[in-house]
C-alpha cells in the first residue's frame, strides 16, 4: 500500500514536514509512504492549465492518482488552509482525470498553539468532500502546543507518536474498504 505525504508548509524547519517523517516509521506493516513536494508548483491560473498543465503540476497529479491513499499534513493559517497545500489541491482537481476522485485522505495537522490546527482540518474536509475524495472520519489528530513534542527537529513526544500510529493503523482498513466500493 503506498501513500503518498504531502505536507502544507514550505518551512525549512516544518514541524508538520518532521511528523509526517514520523510516521514513515509509525506505518503498519504493508504501508509505505513517500513524501512529496509541493513547493515547486506555480500558482493555479486557468488560462496556464489550459495551455498546458506545467510539469510539477502533472507530476503531482500523476502522484496522487496513482497512490493508494494520501496523508496530509498542514498547520493551519488563519483559522484555514495554507495557500500552497490549497493551490495543489487546486491544480489536482480540475478535470479530465481530476485526481482527488475517490482517493482516501488521512489528515492531521500541527501548531504551536493548543488548538492543534481544529479549523484547517474541517475546511480541507469540506474541500476535499465535494472533489469526491474519502477522508477517513477518525481518529481525529490535532497536535497542539508543538514546542512541547518536538525535540532536535524529531517527533519525541510519545502519546502523539501513538496517536499518528493509531491514525495510520485506521487509515489501512478504510483504503481496503474504499477499494471493495470503486
Ligand atoms: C500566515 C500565518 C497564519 C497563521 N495562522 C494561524 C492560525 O490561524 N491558527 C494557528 O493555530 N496557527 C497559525 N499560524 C501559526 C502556524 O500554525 C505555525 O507557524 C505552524 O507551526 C507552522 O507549521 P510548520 O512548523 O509545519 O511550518 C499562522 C502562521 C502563519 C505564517
Amino acid at each position: 500500500m503506498e501513500i503518498l505525504g504531502i505536507c502544507g508548509s514550505l518551512r525549512k524547519g516544518s514541524l508538520n514536514m518532521v511528523a509526517l517523517r514520523a510516521c514513515e516509521e509509525l506505518v503498519p506493516q504493508g504501508m509505505k509512504i513517500r513524501i512529496t513536494s509541493i513547493a515547486d508548483l506555480p500558482l493555479f491560473n486557468q488560462d496556464v492549465f489550459d495551455a498546458g498543465i506545467p510539469e510539477p503540476c502533472k507530476r503531482l497529479r500523476g502522484e496522487i492518482a496513482q497512490a493508494d491513499g494520501v496523508l496530509i499534513a498542514s498547520p493551519e493559517y488563519n483559522f484555514s488552509v495554507t495557500a500552497p497545500l490549497k493551490n495543489a489541491i487546486d491544480w489536482a482537481s480540475r478535470p479530465p482525470n481530476q485526481s482527488w476522485q475517490d482517493k482516501p485522505v488521512a489528515l492531521f495537522s500541527v501548531t504551536p498553539g493548543p488548538l492543534g490546527g481544529a479549523r484547517v482540518q474541517y475546511d480541507l474536509r469540506r474541500i476535499l468532500g465535494q472533489l469526491w475524495a474519502h477522508v477517513l472520519p477518525r481518529p481525529e489528530v490535532f497536535i497542539g502546543s508543538s514546542a512541547t513534542k518536538f525535540t532536535d527537529g524529531k517527533l519525541t513526544d510519545e502519546t502523539t507518536r501513538k496517536f499518528l500510529a493509531d491514525l495510520l493503523a485506521g487509515f489501512k482498513p478504510w483504503i481496503e474498504r474504499m477499494r471493495v466500493r470503486k
